[in-house]
């Protein structure tokens, strides 16, 4: 554990069921007569990206929207969108949405007021020097944590590639779990398990620290017992706002402190073979803290108090087996088929996934070293031939 950290968090967090009616008062504390609202095709079907721009308008800011976002967004998708917001000169961005709205957001936003492309400041690249336009972040899933992150991430080639700035994070994010009401249970769970995978990944990397600690450990406790309740009845509330508030704080704690193996193995799954973030996670879950727990005794008896997992008078190897069968036996409560071979990867896709998972920067904070082979045993223990 870190004693020594720095901690800086920029956003206006407001959270609870109804905020969303709060986002005209920002847009008038912002002054903004114009707003570009990012968002994604589901959440227009549903209706939300109607009453979000009826609310902006109402307020007396023109509005323009751009909702043409895939999960997994891409350079191209950047390009598109912003070409439509330097057209129509905002004053605040809106993104509506899960991480894929909101990361295009963010780099919509600053791309607006900086200089140069998108490539040039992707993976550590050129440094954000001009304040970005305003970002209000309107978070409708509990998953990716974005709305209080100061990364955006961006596939370019098969490869997601990050950038991480302070500038980057929202000015005001909304988190409304009402707004999670009637998210399906498949993406319940993959973004749910999403969360999970922040919180361990930050509380067993090298990056954690005192203040990121406590969060981390609030919010495997709240997906515990939230996360099943919110998959068995979507409109159980109450779970829903336990999970943002888990996915706030999950999101806060990895941010500051960093991921480690579960997310770098999951980019080649989302760049080379389209899988959803959350699921792909969700998928090395289990297999990441199985190699990763071995290295951290000493943060065994903590987290498994919050998982609910009675550790007394076990030694490490025992204590690791059973945080393990816990985190298994909830994803498979929740339905998540683990088998790498769903994704129609191949047995000789599974080196290239390991060695471009060690080239991740997020691999830096694990506990444990981790290069190409040692992520594809990983990979290898999640592969079977399909028969
Ligand atoms: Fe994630």
């Amino acid at each position: 554990m870190q004693q020594d950290f720095s901690f800086y968090f920029p956003t206006r967090v407001r959270f609870g069921a109804g905020v969303l009616n709060q986002l005209p008062g920002e847009l008038r504390d912002l002054g903004a007569g114009r707003a570009f609202l990012l968002s994604d095709a589901g959440l227009v079907k549903v209706g939300l990206v109607e009453r979000i721009e009826a609310l902006v308008r109402g307020a007396g800011v023109e509005v323009r929207t751009f909702s043409d976002i895939a999960t997994n967004p891409t350079a191209a998708t950047v390009d598109r969108a912003l070409e439509a917001a330097r057209a129509f000169r905002p004053e605040a961005v809106v993104a509506v949405g899960g991480g894929s709205p909101t990361d295009v957001g963010k780099v919509v936003a600053f791309l607006l007021t900086n200089p140069g492309s998108l490539a040039e400041y992707q993976w550590e690249g050129r440094k954000i020097g001009i304040a970005p336009v305003p970002l209000i972040a309107v978070s409708t899933t509990s998953g990716t944590g974005s709305e209080v992150t100061r990364t955006a991430v961006i596939l370019d080639r098969n490869t997601k590639k990050g950038i991480v700035s302070d500038h980057l994070f929202p000015r005001t994010a909304l988190v409304d779990p009402a707004l999670t009401l009637s998210l399906p249970p498949k993406l319940t769970a993959a973004t749910g398990l999403d969360v999970l995978s922040h919180a361990l990944e930050a509380y067993v990397g090298k990056g954690i620290h005192p203040l990121t600690e406590t969060w981390a450990l609030r919010a495997v406790e709240l997906v515990m017992t939230a996360l099943p309740k919110a998959y068995a009845d979507g409109r159980d509330l109450g779970a829903r706002v336990d999970m943002a508030l888990a996915s706030s704080m999950a999101g806060v704690a990895m941010d500051q402190s960093g991921l480690g193996i579960i997310h770098s193995m999951a980019s080649p799954l989302s760049g080379l073979f389209g899988v959803h973030h959350g699921l792909a996670n969700a998928v090395l879950l289990a297999a990441g803290m199985r190699f990763n727990l071995p290295a951290v005794p000493e943060r065994h008896r903590l987290l498994a108090r919050a998982m609910g997992v009675d550790v007394a008078g076990l030694g490490p190897a025992e204590s690791s087996e059973a945080i393990i069968r816990r985190i298994d036996d909830l994803v498979s409560r929740l339905g998540i088929d683990t088998n790498l071979a769903q994704f129609g990867i191949k047995e000789a896709d599974l080196e290239p996934m390991g060695r471009e998972a060690a080239a991740m920067f997020l691999i830096r904070n694990n506990p444990r070293p981790a290069g190409g082979e040692e992520c594809a045993a990983v990979f290898r223990s999640l592969w079977r031939r399909v028969p």
